[in-house]
């Protein structure tokens, strides 16, 4: 049976095996999926006796993402962009490819939120991982400017200097004012209960506050959004399924329904 595993330090407590399996079922692919915790210092080492044993691919998470860039022969266009790796798998002619689908997983999970990017101006907050991933593809779906800001201004312009005058970088106390119908919030801040400090007028004509953290309740940045009236906010649970449903399609070939799965995960969620 083909075998596949995501790789991560912690690994216990990810959603991947399950939301692959329940991807196999459903797409009728007879298929393994584990969770592999490596050693800090031993992803490359974990990654080779896994295909050793016959892996097929995995799917790469914190803190590994950059060491899978590294070690990948073939980079697709997107990881490159990212600077991050968070599929693998072995092509027809042995090679080890590096993709990644965060920032395709978030364009997904928009659109099916009922965001039209096209045209559209994007305030994206934080400058780490989460972030730098994302730009590529929003952009590519056709986002008209997008301001990131961060706390750090300096991750921000570094960021941005890989892209065109369509990324512009500042602080969150100096974000240019417009209206901004899109604000994604890519800091890390939800993990602790917080949100990033920006200024309640940056959400005056926002349709829809995203945060990429996702948990049982709504982040704080959710609530706060919710607060000052933004009409829609949604959680990363969405981008998760959505990036996890784009690593399937590249290693099987078939683009599973995310949406029945989501619907599990919200009520164990609930528990
Ligand atoms: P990830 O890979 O998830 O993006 P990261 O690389 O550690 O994680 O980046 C975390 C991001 O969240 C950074 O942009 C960080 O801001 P700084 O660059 O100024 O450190 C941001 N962040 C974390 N906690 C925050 C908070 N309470 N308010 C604002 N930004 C925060």
């Amino acid at each position: 049976m083909d075998r596949y595993a995501v790789f991560g330090n912690p690994i216990g407590q990810s959603k991947s095996p399950f939301i692959h399996r329940q991807f196999a079922l459903q797409c009728k692919q007879l298929m393994q999926y584990e969770a592999i915790l490596a050693p800090t210092d031993g992803f490359a080492d974990s990654w080779r006796d896994f295909v050793t044993s016959g892996g097929k691919g995995g799917n790469v998470t914190v803190p590994f993402k950059e060491q899978a860039y590294q070690l990948a022969e073939v980079l697709s266009a997107r990881a490159r962009q990212a600077g991050a790796v968070n599929t693998l798998y072995v092509d027809s002619a042995g090679r080890l490819c590096g993709d990644n689908t965060d920032g395709i997983g978030l364009v997904a999970d928009l659109t099916r939120l009922g965001v039209n990017l096209a045209g559209c101006t994007v305030l994206l907050l934080g400058a780490g991982g989460a972030s730098r991933g994302a730009i590529g593809p929003l952009l590519e779906a056709g986002v008209k400017q997008l301001v990131l800001a961060n706390r750090t201004v300096s991750k921000a312009q570094a960021i941005a200097a890989n892209f065109d005058s369509r990324v512009f970088a500042c602080g969150l106390s100096d974000i240019p004012e417009q209206a901004y119908p899109l604000i994604i919030n890519a800091t890390s801040s939800g993990l602790s209960g917080g949100r990033p400090e920006i200024a309640v007028k940056h959400l005056n004509n926002s349709q829809l506050a995203y945060d990429m953290v996702y948990g049982a309740l709504p982040t704080a940045f959710m609530q706060w959004a919710k607060q000052q009236g933004v009409p829609q906010q949604a959680d990363g649970l969405g981008m998760l399924l959505a990036q996890a449903a784009a690593a399937f399609t590249i290693w099987r070939g078939v683009a599973p329904d995310v949406e029945p799965v989501m619907a599990i995960i919200k009520k164990q969620l609930a528990v």
